[in-house]
């Protein structure tokens, strides 16, 4: 097992990660200091592994809601479901709150203990890769509002997160290649030597080999949590973790939430940022065809034709990151070195979105 802190001022926690930590009462029992806990979870991971945390858990005080599956239900509703339980069994500020799933559960049972009493704690413990290698790192927590994404939430920080890689292996494939995106996107923002090993490595990973697969993780867990120690709040540096995510969500949107994974989208956005770097005199191209290259080595899309530009760019405006001096962009100077830029005017914009979206 290895074991990382999360050096945040005041609120630093752990991040454990290895095999098969759901049956380790140890980490549990050092981690909880009540009897009170409420598991939240969804309908598809309850039947795997509730039973067997509840089990790990031993005796204690233990309610649970079970959600619906889907980034649908990312809503207030849900988050109100959580309280409820909540107050329904007298939960009280020392009591603790388990996140059992992937990003969606991780978000809404983050914000419900964000506010609840003004803050309980709780615990991340993730079953999908992108929440392992993402989205269970950094305290943001957030629900949808049904006109846009994560427009509701707090940055709360867990007590600690639980990363058993043994989940890993009841994830559809599609959503492990889809959390990959976000592990390749953090080697180009700030590690050659970590790209250059998935180069290497990443057939290895996609065969789930332990070893590789505890190294991914540890290393994601180190980039991430460096960049959120220094801006935890998101008011400079911390915005390179979007990357790609300008072009992705865009491409989400206009697409409809359905068609492309998260992870999907985003490879597609890095190729975007990638080629407009090149085309920008930032990233050379033998670099932008390793980048290139190892998408499609992880079985990711790299472009997508018969979409409106127009469109694209509206919703690229209407993303929430936009302040009001102008969109800004993601780039990369190289592999590894990632920086914020100012777009270019909306007509250079789109003719430069345009030379770089498809293949
Ligand atoms: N808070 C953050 O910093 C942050 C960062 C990135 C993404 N996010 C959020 O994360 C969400 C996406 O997360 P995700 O990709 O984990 O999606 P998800 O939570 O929807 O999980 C993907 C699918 O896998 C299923 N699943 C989860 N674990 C499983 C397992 N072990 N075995 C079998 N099936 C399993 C889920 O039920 C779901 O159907 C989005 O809402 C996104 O906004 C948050
Ligand atoms: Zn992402």
């Amino acid at each position: 097992m290895e074991i990382l802190t999360v050096p945040i001022k005041n609120k630093s926690y752990d991040i454990f990660i290895g095999s098969d930590l759901l049956s380790n009462k140890r980490i549990f029992d050092d981690n909880i200091t009540s009897d009170q806990i409420l598991i939240v979870t969804n309908e598809k991971i309850a039947p795997i592994y509730l039973r067997k945390i509840e089990t790990t858990l031993g005796k204690k005080n233990i309610v649970s809601v079970i959600l619906k599956d889907g980034e649908d239900k990312k809503t207030i509703d849900s988050f109100s479901e959580i309280i409820d339980k909540l107050i329904e069994n007298k939960f009280n500020r020392e009591s603790y709150i388990l996140a059992l799933g992937g990003g969606v559960i991780g978000d809404v049972a983050g914000f419900a203990a964000s506010s609840y009493q003004r803050g309980i704690n709780y615990i991340q413990i993730p079953t999908t890769l992108l929440a392992q290698v993402d989205s269970s790192i950094g305290g943001k927590t957030a629900v949808n509002h049904k006109k846009a994404k994560n427009m509701i939430g707090a940055f709360y920080q867990p007590k600690c997160v639980i990363s058993d890689i043994n989940t890993l292996q009841t994830l559809p494939k599609r959503e492990f290649l889809s959390g990959l995106a976000e592990v390749i996107k953090h080697s180009l923002i700030m590690d050659y030597k970590f790209f250059t090993w998935l180069e290497k490595n990443i057939e290895k990973l996609i065969k789930h080999d332990e070893e590789s697969l505890v190294f991914t993780i540890k290393r994601n867990c180190e980039l991430k949590s460096s960049i959120v120690a220094e801006d935890e709040k998101e008011k400079g540096i911390r915005a390179l973790l979007n990357l790609g995510h300008t072009f992705g969500h865009a491409i989400e949107t206009i697409t409809g939430y359905n068609k492309l994974l998260h992870g999907e989208a985003v490879s597609i956005g890095i190729c975007i940022a990638s080629k407009i770097s090149n085309k920008l005199g930032l990233l050379d191209n033998n670099s932008l065809e390793r980048i290139i290259n190892i998408f499609q080595k992880a079985q990711l899309p790299t472009y997508i034709d018969k979409i409106n530009l127009e469109e694209l760019i509206e919703s690229m405006y209407l993303d929430k990151k936009i302040d009001l001096s102008g969109l800004r962009l993601i780039l990369l100077n190289d592999i590894g070195k990632a920086s914020i830029k100012k777009a270019p005017d909306k007509k250079n914009l789109l003719s430069l979105i345009k030379n770089s979206i498809e293949k």
